[in-house]
Formats: structure tokens, sequence, C-alpha cells
């Protein structure tokens, strides 16, 4: 079995490698799901000792978790799953809005173990800060879930800074999760030292950067979902990109990996960072990533890679 990873200070252990599971049920970010092949990749994950499932009300709206939901309960072995989803929006007229209030809190995650068809829910993110609510009080009304065992420990995600702080404010908070990638690095400047000094794991999302660095892009290739608007992966910018992920194949050739896996591993030699949930569409992919577990990257290479990107 992988080394297993704490969430922070919360008791809980996961495989350093996770799942991330916006593209299971998540129609709303990618056209053209099949929600079977989906289901297929969680029971990948499960099947092959992934124990950490990313999750949100968002993605679907609502399919993700259900999906997720099922497979984990058809698996028998919700005991060692540690299952991590995140609420904070609403949809009111039709439009989203977000609300951290205590009693919105609290009926999003009824919601959420209803459609994740368990008793208990391991880690509550707060996916997106509101305008009104201060954070720590919408931080304490999770604390009172957590003690009343509906949920296990608390994520706060999109906050900036100042908001993670006030959210810590009587440290409760276990983990922080934000965009960061070798190309997207602006967290290095407040957030990994403040995840660091506070014993909160950083998980990064869109540690592929939506998928450029697995290395399996070409120059040629467009969007028509979520990607589009990433400028990352447009023009200029994408073929820049391109070739820096280039500069990463003799690394992952010398080692006989990929370069998803020399990226992978390049995150977990990062201070504040223990813990991966890159997403996939297909069960190749979540089999794939395991192989970041035997990557061992010597203080040279880290280095180069970071030279690399900066
Ligand atoms: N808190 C938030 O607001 C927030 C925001 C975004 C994401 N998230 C979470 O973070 C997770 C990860 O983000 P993400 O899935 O959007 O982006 P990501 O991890 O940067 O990229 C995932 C994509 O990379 C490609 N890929 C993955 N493994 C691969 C492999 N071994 N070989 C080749 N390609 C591979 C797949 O796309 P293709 O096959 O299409 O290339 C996959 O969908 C999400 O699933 C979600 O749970 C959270």
């Amino acid at each position: 079995m992988a080394k297993q990873a704490e969430l922070g200070k919360s008791g809980l252990y996961v495989n350093p490698v996770g799942l991330g599971t916006n593209a299971v049920g998540g129609h709303n970010l990618y056209n053209h799901l099949d929600e079977e092949q989906g289901k297929d990749l969680v029971r990948t994950a499960i099947d092959n000792g992934i124990n950490f499932l990313d999750t949100a009300f968002i993605y679907g709206p609502k399919r993700s978790e259900e999906l997720v939901g099922e497979v984990v309960k058809e698996s028998g072995k919700r005991d060692e799953i540690v299952l991590a989803t995140k609420g904070a929006q609403k949809f009111v007229d039709g439009k989203e809005v977000m609300d951290n209030s205590p009693e919105f809190l609290r009926q999003s995650v009824e919601e959420s173990l209803h459609r994740l068809q368990t008793e208990y829910i391991d880690l509550y993110y707060i996916h997106f800060p509101d305008e009104e609510t201060p954070k720590d009080k919408a931080v304490a009304a999770l604390q009172e879930l957590k003690e009343e065992g509906k949920i296990r420990s608390i994520g706060v995600s999109n906050f900036s800074i100042e908001q993670l702080k006030e959210a810590n404010k009587d440290g409760h908070v276990d983990v922080y999760q934000g965009n960061y990638n070798l190309i997207q690095r602006e967290a290095e400047e407040d957030f990994l030292p403040y995840c660091k000094e506070n014993n909160i794991s950083f998980i990064p999302f869109f540690p592929l950067a939506a998928g450029i660095l697995a290395g399996k892009y070409t120059s040629d290739m467009t969007f028509d979902d979520l990607r589009a608007d990433f400028p990352h992966l447009q023009g200029e910018e994408f073929k820049n990109n391109l070739a820096k992920v280039d500069k990463l194949r003799p690394i992952a050739e010398s080692k006989g990996v990929d370069v998803v896996h020399v990226v992978l591993a390049w995150y977990l030699t990062r201070d504040a960072i223990d813990v991966l949930i890159p997403g996939a569409k297909r069960s190749e992919q979540v089999l794939d990533n395991l192989k970041t577990l035997d990557v061992a990257l010597t203080d040279d290479e880290v280095a180069h890679i970071d030279r690399v990107f900066r």
C-alpha cells in the first residue's frame, strides 16, 4: 500500500495520489461525458488503492456526487475511503449565487450526504467565498457539523489569503484547495507558506493545468469546453507552455515514466503539498497517474523543473 499522508491535522490519512471527479458527471463543465465511463474510473481508483475522492455539488450540478456516491456504496469500502465534497453555490432565478451562511452550509451538507448515500463526509469544503459571511463564522458552522459527526474535517477553497486567515482564526481549517500548477504558481507567494506554518494541507486544483502538463497535447489542438477560456491553452502562450513541457521529457525518459508522473511527483516535493487530486476522463489515466508514487526526483531535477517553469 502506498505511504499515506495526513490531511492537515485531521487524523485522516490518504494515498498521496487521489482522484478529482469533476469529469464524472460534470456535464456543466465538459461536453459529451459518458456517465458509465465516469463511474468506471471511480471504480478503477477504488480497486487500485486510491482512497481519496474529490467531488462537489456544482459538478453536474449534483450529478458527480450522485455517481461517486453510487460507486462508493457498491464498492462496500465506504470506511476505507476519504470522501471530500464542496458546497456554497445555490441557484436564484437560474443564476448561481454564493452563500456561506451557517444555515445554508448546514442545508448543503445534509443534501450532499443524501446524494452521496453516506452518513458522514470526511472532508467538507466551502467551495467559494460569499461577500457577506465572516469566514470564521462560516467555519464555526462546519465545526458544529463536525462535532455532530456529519463531517470529519474542514476545508475551504478559492478564498483569498485574508479570507483563509479569517477562516482559520480558531485553527479549525485542515485543507485549503487552490489553483496551483507549474504554469500558475502565484500560490507560492502566500498560500503555501501560510499552509505550511499552520499545518494545513494545500491541495492544488488543476495540477495538470487542465491537461497540458500531462504531456500529450500538441500545438494543433483546440478546445470547446472550459479549456477554451484558459489563456494558457491559447495561441502563443499555449505554444510556449508546450515547449516547456518538452523540456521535462528527458527527465521522464531517464526514469522510464511520462511527463505527467514527473510533474505530479514534483508537487509532492513542495512544502505543504501532501496530496494530489488529478482529474481523469478515462480509467487508464487513473491507473497511469498512480505511477507517480514510484518517481523519486533528485534535488537537481527538482531545481531544474522549477527553473524551466519560473
Ligand atoms: N476547488 C475548485 O474550485 C476546483 C477547480 C477545478 C478543479 N477542482 C478539482 O481538482 C480536480 C483536478 O482538476 P481538473 O481535473 O480540472 O484538472 P487537471 O487535473 O489539471 O487535469 C485533468 C485532465 O488531465 C488529463 N489527464 C489526467 N491524467 C492524465 C494522464 N495520465 N495522461 C494524459 N492525460 C491525463 C485529462 O484530460 P484530457 O484527457 O481531456 O486531456 C484530465 O481530465 C478536479 O477533478 C476537481 O475535483 C477543484
